[in-house]
């Protein structure tokens, strides 16, 4: 069985000769047994508050609150007045992952730091779960390029994505109504969330979306070390409840499904999304609130990870799991092989177009540099 990313010095005899030095994302190339992928351990988490500051514990955790199984949930309410929404021109990069490894160095090194001898980090790879997440669907990807920033430091890989043309470019042209539909995920998450224990939800209040509660996790997939942060919308309020990530709820609001063709979209691209996002930090289910045209949810729905894979298998021509792993699992080999130099301020750009090979370019000391210095200082000295 030959890899399926090739050093070639030029044109194939084949017709659509691959780029030099890619990495192919053909779906067909990653359909092989399902590599490993290591029960992911929660080992932190932070919280980020009303105006995006940092603190290294869980003040931003949200409980889950069961609605009706059909609450009638106004989903625009409070657009207009009642939403602070997050500056989304601001690139945060890893900086808040960065922090959180700084806070804890004795979680994710082996060795004791001593100030003549800090240690490495012992993971292969830093970054984002949204991150990963985008590798896991690329071979279903079809619509969406994206560009990954890769610098080699102490030995470990951090990953950071930065923003392609045409993504800034939908972001500034978001019509009123996209805009809007977007603030209905917040709002039902709302309806849904306690802030503590004992509490009940609060739909009268503001919507903020700088506020997020992260888990920190470490897990390793085939022989790839990793350390990622995603956010945790909320966790399951029963005290008996398994410890995270398992006590963990992702939610989700999507138009109610009303045609077996809206039920097959909803399988094949959907469900890829969700299911992606939550099997990667071993969030066990999702619960999803189904609404009509006008904002209103009207049905709710659990969906246990481990099952929508199963769920999909009637689907003729379905996303398959063992190629989204396989696939990132094979384009984390190819970064290691690519971005040999350790140093800080070098950056392998890496960039994905549909239908195309994943190819990379180089830059040093450019503006794509992305690890910040108080992050290098301290991790040197
Ligand atoms: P929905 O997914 O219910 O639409 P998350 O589900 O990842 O916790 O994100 C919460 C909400 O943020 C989403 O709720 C959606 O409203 C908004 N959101 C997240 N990612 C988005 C994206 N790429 N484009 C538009 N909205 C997004
Ligand atoms: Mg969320
Ligand atoms: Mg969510």
């Amino acid at each position: 069985h030959h890899h399926p990313y090739q050093y070639q010095s030029g044109p194939g005899p084949g017709q659509n000769p691959p780029s030099s030095r890619g990495l192919s994302t053909r779906r067909e190339n990653y359909e092989r047994d399902f590599p490993l992928y290591k029960q992911p351990v929660e080992v932190g988490c932070f919280s980020l508050d009303s105006e995006r500051r940092f603190f290294n514990d869980s003040r931003q955790m949200r409980y889950y609150s069961e609605p009706d199984r059909n609450p009638n949930f106004d989903l625009k309410d409070g657009y207009k007045d009642r939403f602070i929404k997050r500056d989304e021109s601001v690139k945060e990069k890893l900086d808040h992952i960065l922090r959180w490894i700084l806070a804890n160095r004795s979680k994710v090194s082996s060795k004791a730091a001593t100030t003549a001898s800090p240690c490495a980090l012992d993971v292969d790879f830093v970054t984002w779960r949204g991150h990963l997440t985008k590798l896991l669907t690329t071979p279903y990807e079809t619509r969406e390029g994206w560009l990954l920033a890769v610098t080699r430091f102490r030995n470990t890989l951090y990953i950071s994505e930065v923003e392609t043309e045409a993504a800034r470019r939908e972001r500034e042209k978001r019509t009123e109504r996209h805009e809007e539909m977007m603030y209905w995920g917040y709002k039902f998450e709302q309806y849904t969330c306690a802030d503590n224990v004992h509490s009940s939800p609060d739909p009268g209040g503001v919507v903020n979306t700088n506020e997020a509660f992260c888990t920190v996790v470490q897990t390793r997939l085939a022989d790839h070390r990793l350390l990622f942060s995603g956010e945790v919308d909320c966790r399951d309020k029963d005290p008996t409840a398994p410890s995270p990530p398992a006590c963990y709820v992702e939610l989700k609001t999507s138009a109610e499904i009303c045609t077996p063709k809206q039920r097959s979209n909803f399988h094949r691209f959907k469900l890829l999304k969700w299911w992606a996002q939550s099997f990667l930090p071993g969030v066990p289910r999702v619960v999803a609130g189904f609404r009509d045209h006008d904002g209103v949810v009207v049905t709710m729905e659990t969906f246990p990870i481990s099952k929508i894979s199963h769920l999909i298998k009637s689907e003729p021509n379905c996303w398959k799991p063992t190629v989204c792993m396989n696939f990132c699992s094979d384009f984390l080999s190819f970064v290691k092989r690519a971005a040999t130099e350790d140093n800080p301020s070098v950056v392998y750009l890496f960039s994905y177009e549909p239908h195309r090979d994943v190819t990379y370019s180089v830059h040093r000391d450019s503006p794509y540099s992305f690890l910040p210095h108080w992050y290098v200082r301290e991790m040197t000295s």
